[in-house]
């Protein structure tokens, strides 16, 4: 695909409109469906309880079968579409709520309590069936859509593009995860808008001056020179700005004052890596990745990872920081769904929400709509060229 921008018009960016109806469609969205999406935190579900989800617009149920592994189907039961979510899961099964149709993790009709005592608590094989002169086995009844589940790293994650061996990429690794000089937690956050619009937010440095004012930037009528690299589906931002600093948590992270070292870097299709490093010794990992629930719903699943310079035993520096971190990176995350509903209200008012105007500031928002938008259109050939370009901002 043809890059939208040219050397010359570097200072003014525009770009097609963004659809994000089609985006959060899983009957529209093209490529976009043949990636992982996290569908909840591995602790969000505990062995015996089902939990409702929606990615790409359609409704989710998921258990853990008997072995514990996760599992997911469409959130309809076959009988009378009731939600099976409602429902019970007992021995790696979930049953209906309405009249206790149950299924296993693979949407097989294993049990139907209508057809008889034989039915009840036990769910027969073919031979068993017989045996009850069954006219109908549950397993005749048909079978339930069934979803393609992962779990890694703490995250459960779902296939909604048909058999994950599709899938464009691996589910990603959470940064720093299991590594022992890092601690690492995930916060779960509902957006009130669409992924392109999130990933933006969470790669864009102009709008901390003035959305986190005070808590995490301030202005400082600073030049930012930058180098936005887009390459194999990623858009890297490298920030050459001479003793950039963040206020609020910077300082027990920087308490010798190191020059902080600080990348942003999208992945295809809805992850965001933001990287603040001082030295060797000590940095914060910020790793979003965003599920879409509808055009202008997501749900937002932050990995935070850090490591201080404390020479103090780590996992006790490391907890007694913890619900300090939590809190601060809580009141900031807080302030990006504000302005993201604020943003939403805009995009909704009437026709031409989603066409963008924007400065070089922008190029990189540009980059990360020209891959979706080729992903969204079938994500066939090689899609944007790589490239890499030099832009320049004030914050
Ligand atoms: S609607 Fe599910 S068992 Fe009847
Ligand atoms: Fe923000």
């Amino acid at each position: 695909m043809r890059n939208p921008l040219d050397a010359q018009s570097l200072a003014l960016v525009t770009t097609p409109a963004v659809d994000l109806e089609a985006e959060a469609d899983l009957t529209r969205c093209g490529a976009l469906k043949d990636f992982w999406y996290v569908a909840c935190l591995a602790t969000e579900l505990p062995k015996g309880k089902p939990l409702a989800r929606t990615v790409l617009g359609t409704n989710l149920v998921l258990f853990r079968d008997e072995h514990g592994r996760p599992a997911a189907l469409r959130d309809r039961c076959l009988h009378r579409n009731a939600r099976l979510s409602a429902g019970d899961v007992f021995h790696g099964r979930i049953g209906c709520p309405y009249h206790g149709w149950t299924y296993d993790a693979s949407g097989a009709v294993v049990e139907v309590p209508s057809l008889g005592p034989s039915q009840c608590g036990e769910a027969l094989d073919a031979q068993g069936h017989a045996r009850a002169g069954l006219q109908v086995r549950p397993c005749d009844l048909g079978k339930l859509q069934r979803f393609d589940t992962l779990e890694q790293d703490g995250l459960v994650y779902v296939f909604m593009g048909g058999d994950s061996k599709r899938a464009r990429r691996p589910a990603f690794r959470v940064p720093y995860w299991g590594q022992p000089e890092w601690t690492v937690y995930f916060m779960v956050t509902r957006f009130p808008n669409g992924v392109t619009n999130l990933v933006e937010n969470f790669m864009d440095v102009p709008h901390t001056v003035f959305v986190h004012r005070g808590w995490f930037r301030d202005p400082a009528r600073k030049r930012v020179p930058a180098r936005v690299k887009r390459s194999e589906g990623s858009v890297l931002v490298t920030y050459q700005q001479e003793q950039d600093t963040v206020t609020g948590l910077g300082r027990i992270f920087n308490p010798s004052g190191l020059p902080m070292v600080h990348t942003d870097h999208y992945f295809i299709p809805n992850i965001t890596r933001v990287d603040y490093m001082w030295g060797e010794r000590s940095g914060f990992a910020i790793n979003s990745q965003v599920t879409p629930i509808g055009p202008t719903d997501s749900l937002v699943y932050t990995a935070i990872s850090y490591r201080l310079p404390y020479d103090l035993p780590r996992s006790l520096v490391a907890r007694a920081l913890m619900p300090l971190v939590r809190w601060y990176t809580t009141q900031v995350i807080r302030q990006d769904v504000d302005i993201m509903k604020v943003q939403r209200e805009g995009l909704t008012n009437g026709p031409g929400g989603g066409v963008f105007a924007g400065t070089e500031a922008d190029l990189l928002h540009a980059d990360i709509e020209a891959y979706r938008r080729w992903l969204l259109e079938g994500g066939h050939g090689e899609g944007p060229a790589d490239e890499e370009r030099g832009i320049v901002f004030w914050i």
